[in-house]
């Protein structure tokens, strides 16, 4: 039987919202997904609701010790997709946050998937294989946001990194994406079901996890999921300055 293009994948930050779904998503095709997170218990609640075989490991991405088990694990299994999804936000203005947050933020939004994406474009040249990288951005990627400074940056950061490493790379029979949700129905907000009852913006996190792995399997560098999202984006690059 002909393999899936994605048969072994890593998702970072399964524990949770549109890490899970990915998960959940990729497990209906795969033989294997790596499920990485700090909450086990959690991951494996991730792990139940899959249809496929997964491994969990324990790891936070903004430590050096979480971050080298993680790479470790791209040096010595092989991985059709890499998905760089764990975050988080920073609401609020700049200087009312707490430094050790923001460089937190920066560490697991930016650092981490800087390292692990190097290992894993190197060990796929090194062993010439062909892969994909799913970066996780944000429709804030686009424009700058007052309230929420270092997080739109970081997402800025990440959008800029995956063009340029598709651009290199595709050649090479890596793909590099970016998935571009916008406000999606999880943990990362402190009540999601409230935030459901008051907008028409969201989406279910079930939702986006389905248009990534189909714009993965187009070979899409950016995805969008949603015209909603779309004209934010479209919008956003030229309102930002009035919010
Ligand atoms: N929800 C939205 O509206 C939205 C919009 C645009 C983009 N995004 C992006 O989507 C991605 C997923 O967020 P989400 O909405 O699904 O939020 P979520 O439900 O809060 O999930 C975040 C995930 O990241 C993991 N994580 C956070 N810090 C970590 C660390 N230090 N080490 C390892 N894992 C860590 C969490 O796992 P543990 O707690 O187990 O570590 C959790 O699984 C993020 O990159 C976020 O920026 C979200």
């Amino acid at each position: 039987m002909k393999k899936n293009r994605f048969d072994v994948s890593l998702v970072t930050g399964a524990s949770s919202g549109i890490g899970r779904s990915l998960s959940i998503e990729l497990s209906k095709k795969s033989s294997l997904v790596y499920l990485i997170g700090r909450n086990k218990k959690e991951l494996l609640l991730t792990e139940e609701m899959m249809t496929g075989p997964s491994e969990v490991v324990v790891a936070d991405l903004s430590t050096q010790a979480g971050l080298s088990k993680v790479r470790k694990l791209i040096k010595n299994q092989h991985i059709d997709l890499l998905v760089n999804n764990a975050g988080f936000g920073s609401g609020g203005y700049f200087h009312e946050r707490k430094i050790e947050k923001e460089m937190s933020l920066i560490n697991t939004n930016v650092s981490a998937v800087v390292e692990l994406t190097h290992s894993y474009i190197n060990e796929s040249i090194s062993s010439q294989q062909k892969g994909a990288v799913l970066n996780v951005g944000s429709v804030v990627s686009f424009f700058p946001r007052p309230s929420n400074t270092t997080y739109a940056a970081s997402k800025a950061f990440i959008r800029s990194f995956t063009d340029s490493l598709n651009r290199k790379y595709k050649d090479h029979g890596i793909l590099v994406s970016c998935l571009y949700p916008g406000l999606t129905f999880t943990n990362f907000f402190e009540n999601p079901d409230s935030l459901r009852k008051h907008t028409i913006l969201g989406q279910e996190p079930e939702h986006v996890a389905k248009v990534a792995i189909k714009g993965l399997n187009k070979n899409k560098r950016v995805i969008i999921p949603g015209l909603k999202n779309k004209i934010i984006i479209f919008l956003g690059k030229y309102l930002y300055k009035y919010f």
